[in-house]
């Protein structure tokens, strides 16, 4: 069977690696998503480890349709028997991007009925009621090529369900987990974030270190799959508990706001990680561990009356950062003027998107090392 994960503009690398960990070497990375092949065990795991996917699909059909006509015999033609009942709530989601099928809800609607017809056919009923569990279905039409997949997570894997509370401009729980596998992190090695909000970098930086499956907490739509074996989750589910490890972390999450470091305390409690929570600002910054990879997400600056302000933290940012010579250093922005604000041009510099914004990733790499990617 084929699977998608997708995932975020510049995060694509981190899934392939994350599949590859887990044994799963048949992969095509494309943009935005990568396609892997494999059997539900291989989805499970994949559901349970995913750090960075957004969605896990499985595909059901891939056929060419340019008319609404092709997209209805086709999707019909689709052997509904071996995923749905009469009974099963059927949910289409969709998107079309450059195609002569452009109007989604058209397609939505159509898959829909096509569904309901194929299904009245081959289980000889002339109703389908709907009343049991729910099934979602993909329909992706990308240059008239049309994907039929079903969704295997249900809420988006960003969902670890460790934080409840909200502060102001939070990074998904998959973002905070990329900016970590793309930057130097090791089990053990420091990680400081010194303006951590609800703490979602720290927390994840915690399960990456302590080998937690990010969503060994919560469940999936393909749990209620009728044909698979459910027990294929208990297993998963115990299996990655025995591959838990509990080592004493030097990991710190530091914030000027009392209250968003109160919100840490409790979803770090929640995700069952231990880290150090300190309020501070970050011109106050500093640690007795002398090497580690810091990684932050600052206030962009969007507005304009903020904008004086957060030239004036990023000018901060720079003198209290230089002091931590063996650190490597990562901070996302939206600014375009990050780095002249900065005064010193990245090492590296990766594209990526939060919350729908174009965001960059600037990389420092440690001043003493030689090395330059
Ligand atoms: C964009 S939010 C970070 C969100 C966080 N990554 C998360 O996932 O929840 C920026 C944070 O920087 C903090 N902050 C702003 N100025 C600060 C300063 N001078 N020192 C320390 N923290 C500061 C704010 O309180 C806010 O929590």
């Amino acid at each position: 069977m084929e699977f998608i994960a997708t995932a975020k503009i510049g995060l694509e690398s981190t899934v392939a690696f994350q599949l590859h960990k887990l044994g799963i070497l048949d992969t095509e990375t494309l943009d935005a998503r990568v396609k892997f092949s494999g059997g539900y065990t291989e989805m499970t795991k994949a559901l349970l480890w995913l750090r960075t996917a957004e969605r896990l699909l499985m595909t059901v059909a891939v056929f060419h349709a340019d008319s609404f006509e092709a997209l209805f015999e086709q999707t019909k033609a689709i052997d509904w028997k071996r995923y749905l009942t009469p009974k099963t709530r059927i949910h289409v989601n969709g998107k079309s991007a450059k195609s002569t099928l452009f109007s989604v809800s058209d397609c939505q609607s159509i898959v829909k009925k096509a569904i309901v017809e194929s299904l009245k056919a081959s289980y000889r009923v002339q109703t389908v009621p709907e009343t049991e569990e729910e099934v979602i279905i993909e329909v992706g039409i990308l240059r008239d090529e049309v994907t039929i997949a079903l969704d295997c997570c249900g809420a988006g894997l960003s969902r670890r369900g460790y934080r409840t509370y909200n502060v102001a401009a939070p990074l998904s729980e998959t973002l905070g987990a990329g900016l970590i596998l793309l930057s130097r992190f090791f089990p053990d090695t420091p990680l400081i974030d010194p303006m951590c909000g609800s703490g979602t970098i720290p927390i994840e930086a915690a399960m990456i270190a302590n080998n937690i499956a990010p969503s060994q907490n919560r469940s999936f739509a393909a749990e209620q799959w009728r044909f698979i074996d459910r027990n294929l989750f208990a297993t998963a589910r115990e299996e990655a508990l025995d591959l838990q490890r509990h080592e004493k972390l030097e990991i710190l999450g530091s914030d000027i706001d009392p209250h968003c470091i109160d919100l840490c305390k409790k979803h770090a409690k929640k995700a069952g990680v231990m880290v150090n929570w300190n309020v501070r600002p970050v011109s106050e910054l500093a640690t007795e561990w002398s090497h580690g990879v810091l990684i932050c997400n600052p206030p962009y600056g969007e507005r304009l009356s903020d904008k004086q302000e957060v030239k004036k933290l990023y000018r901060q940012m720079r003198t209290v950062f230089d002091r931590l010579p063996d650190w490597q250093i990562n901070i996302i922005t939206a600014s375009r003027e990050f780095e002249s604000i900065y005064g010193k041009p990245a090492n590296r510099r990766r594209k990526l998107s939060n919350g729908g914004m174009p965001c960059t990733l600037y990389q420092f790499n440690p001043q003493k090392s030689e090395t330059n990617d």
